[in-house]
């Protein structure tokens, strides 16, 4: 073949082929293209066929015009696949581009339930008072529960009626009914003084209602030092009520009897909602009070029980029902309701559905 026929032949085979990959619009057609161009019977490859028949000083030449051919014809692919990817990928950026500025959906809140709130605000009150947190066994020894207490032997909250005992333990280990027996346990471990808060469940057997559980919730507290008096007692207690129901609510204490306070109290705070003014009130029924915890001077028997020096200290307690004042604190009739888990109810007091 002649040398100059087969030049034309590198020539045409380039434009023909930069042409084709020109045309090509996407990644399919490019490649359908580049088979074409580039393949066993594309006119590059046929001409480079032809290079044996020419002589030897052509052959030098046009193979290295076929080397140039060949390398304007893969960097013309090589542009063309660059443009489609970068085209491929601002599509796909448009496609999957999000406006972070818009308002996120929130997934459902938990929040802390109402019963722990109250519980929680509670002891921080007594914290800044001063006291420390303890917690102790929900199953304990009758001899805590109830012996070192001062309660005798016969005395009503005894009965296994009233009273969990543990199956093979006789009546020497119960369900704790009160956490008074932490008062023991604290005073067993500690010289005075002593300030402390116990938080903790309790249990009995009661039958359910509006206004009894068979487990629920008790907070303790328990004052020994030198020179405590009752109105150490009242102090305390007014300055607790006062931060939880509101500084201008009075406090009254009532004379009561528990066996390992005397003398013992129950104490009310005035009304918060009707501060006796509505005879059919449904926070204090009328009473104008309502009552919020029971309390007392530590009986001196306790004391020595536990090996204190009675000549010098003395001290009072007092334990509350959570669950109670929860109830009285939100207007709620029915403590149940503090155990059901309705998110309707548990709203109310804190997370968003
Ligand atoms: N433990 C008593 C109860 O469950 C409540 C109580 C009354 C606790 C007087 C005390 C107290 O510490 O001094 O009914």
């Amino acid at each position: 073949m002649e040398a100059n026929d087969l030049k034309q032949r590198f020539h045409a085979a380039l434009d023909e082929g930069l042409a084709r990959i020109a045309q090509a619009t996407d990644m399919a057609s490019l490649e359908e293209a580049k088979i074409r161009v580039t393949g066993r019977k594309a006119p590059l490859s046929l001409a480079r066929g032809e290079l044996r028949s020419v002589d030897d000083a052509a052959r030098k030449e046009l193979g290295q015009l076929a080397n140039d051919v060949q390398s304007q014809i893969d960097a013309a692919i090589a542009a063309k696949r660059d443009q489609f990817l970068e085209r491929e990928r601002k599509r796909r950026w448009e496609r999957e581009r999000i406006d972070v500025t818009l308002p996120g959906s929130l997934p459902p809140m938990g929040a802390i339930h109402l019963l722990t709130q109250t519980l929680w605000e509670i002891v921080d009150i007594f914290v800044g008072l001063g006291y420390r947190v303890a917690e102790g066994p929900d199953v304990e020894y009758s001899r805590y529960n109830f012996d070192a207490l001062n309660t005798p032997a016969d005395h009503p909250s005894r009965s296994p009626v009233d009273t969990f005992y543990i199956a093979g333990k006789g009546e020497d280990v119960c369900l704790r009914t009160q956490t008074s027996p932490m008062q023991i346990r604290t005073m067993e471990e500690h010289e005075p003084p002593v300030f402390v808060v116990v938080p903790g469940r309790v249990y009995r057997r009661d039958t359910l209602d509006a206004t009894h559980l068979m487990q629920f919730f008790q907070l303790e507290g328990l004052a020994v030092a030198e020179g405590i008096t009752m109105s150490d007692l009242k102090g305390t207690l007014e300055t607790f009520a006062h931060e939880l129901f509101g500084d201008s609510l009075k406090i009254q204490l009532r004379p009561h009897f528990f066996p390992f306070t005397e003398p013992s109290a129950e104490m009310d705070v005035e009304c918060f909602l009707c501060r006796g003014s509505d005879p059919r009130c449904r926070v204090c029924k009328g009473e104008g009070w309502v009552e919020i915890l029971g309390c007392g001077m530590v009986d001196p028997n306790v004391l020595e029980g536990v090996g204190y020096d009675t000549e010098r200290y003395t001290g009072f307690a007092f334990g509350m029902g959570i669950e109670r004042i929860a109830a009285l604190a939100h207007g709620i009739n029915d403590i149940r309701m503090l155990y059901e888990n309705d998110l309707r109810f548990n709203l109310q007091f804190g997370g968003l559905a």
